[in-house]
């Protein structure tokens, strides 16, 4: 692999803070850039309007590079990619969605554009589409998921054999020792959600935070498969969900379920008891809010200390 992720994001870490909802604003995007990875700005729970400020407020807080994801199911993602043309955003992640649709308008713009994926015949498709990088979503991720479910250790290794463009693994990476471990299977960076949904920095609602840190085994669980696999944390919102798809609830009545905005209404507002909460398996490994700096800190030295001990594994299988 010639091309290198770090040059191309124009950052010096490669570590990415996936775009989220109700928590990535300015603030946790800037912190993560002037850490030296990327941090984006996630447009999905935003207006057009509301974007534009956060990017003005991310360009003040920091010099470094820094990007926006862009879910393109959303009805304003037109919208959103308007802004980021105007604002001259450096990278666009995009996610959920065609990525044929205006990676060679924002090429053509000067702009990096990076597609997630959770399986290999979209990996393909953004490769051919002209994206800089992809990222190779499994499993375990918080937040929307691939209806494959597949794991991130099995799509991560057949995802970097299949393009020849550089893969950033998500999903279930919260310590140095996992992000050495994707490493090790071809990825060149990573982008991590959960861990930093709960960073001082992050804008989620504290109630949130601490349900997510205190979050045990098994309360996690991927539902919404008949419209779109979601990871949700335990909560009222959960047991509606699961008790309606144990009886075989149509997608009508679960959309009627889902209702309008309960991703705002438990994430942002806090309501963990009505409200959607979206969060990954790696939440049981979190075990206090931390700052972004004190994240990369504790990233960094979990990394080097995996890579020393890699020496004192068995040379031959
Ligand atoms: C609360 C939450 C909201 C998310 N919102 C989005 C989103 O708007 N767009 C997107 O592409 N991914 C979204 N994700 C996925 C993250 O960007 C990231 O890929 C994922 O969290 C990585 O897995 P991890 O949670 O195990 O770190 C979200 C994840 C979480 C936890």
């Amino acid at each position: 692999m010639s091309v290198n992720l770090c040059n191309i994001l124009n950052i010096q870490s490669p570590i990415v803070a996936g775009g989220m909802i109700w928590c990535s604003g300015w603030e946790l995007a800037s912190a993560v850039s002037n850490e030296g990875g990327l941090g984006l700005i996630g447009a999905g729970s935003m207006s057009a309007e509301v974007l534009k400020e956060h990017i003005i407020k991310c360009k003040k807080a920091t010099n470094k590079s820094f990007g926006v994801n862009v879910p393109l199911m959303n009805v304003n993602s037109p919208k959103h990619i308007q802004v980021i043309i105007e604002e001259k955003v450096p990278v666009v992640f995009t996610s959920a969605g065609n990525p044929s649709l205006y990676t060679k308008t924002l090429k053509e713009n000067g702009i990096k554009v990076v597609h997630v994926i959770a399986n290999e015949k979209f990996a393909l498709k953004a490769q051919e589409a002209g994206v800089d990088a992809i990222v190779a979503e499994g499993f375990e991720a918080g937040g929307h998921n691939g209806k494959e479910e597949t794991t991130t250790l099995v799509l991560v290794n057949e995802i970097v054999k299949k393009v020849s463009i550089p893969v950033i693994a998500a999903g279930g990476i919260a310590t140095g020792e996992q992000i050495l471990s994707v490493m090790t299977l071809g990825a060149q960076g990573v982008q991590i959600g959960t861990l930093f949904a709960t960073s001082k920095e992050s804008s989620a609602h504290e109630n949130f935070k601490r349900a997510i840190i205190s979050a045990k085994e098994g309360d996690t669980m991927l539902f919404l498969r008949k419209l779109s696999p979601t990871r949700l944390l335990k909560g009222g919102f959960f047991e509606k969900i699961k008790e309606a798809e144990e009886r075989g609830a149509s997608k009508e009545e679960l959309l009627e379920i889902i209702g309008i905005g309960k991703t705002k209404l438990g994430m942002f507002d806090g309501n963990l008891d009505e409200g959607e909460l979206e969060i990954g398996q790696v939440s049981i490994s979190i075990e206090k809010e931390m700052s972004v700096k004190e994240i990369f800190e504790k990233l960094r030295k979990e990394y080097s200390i995996a890579k020393m001990n890699i020496q004192n594994i068995s040379d031959t299988l």
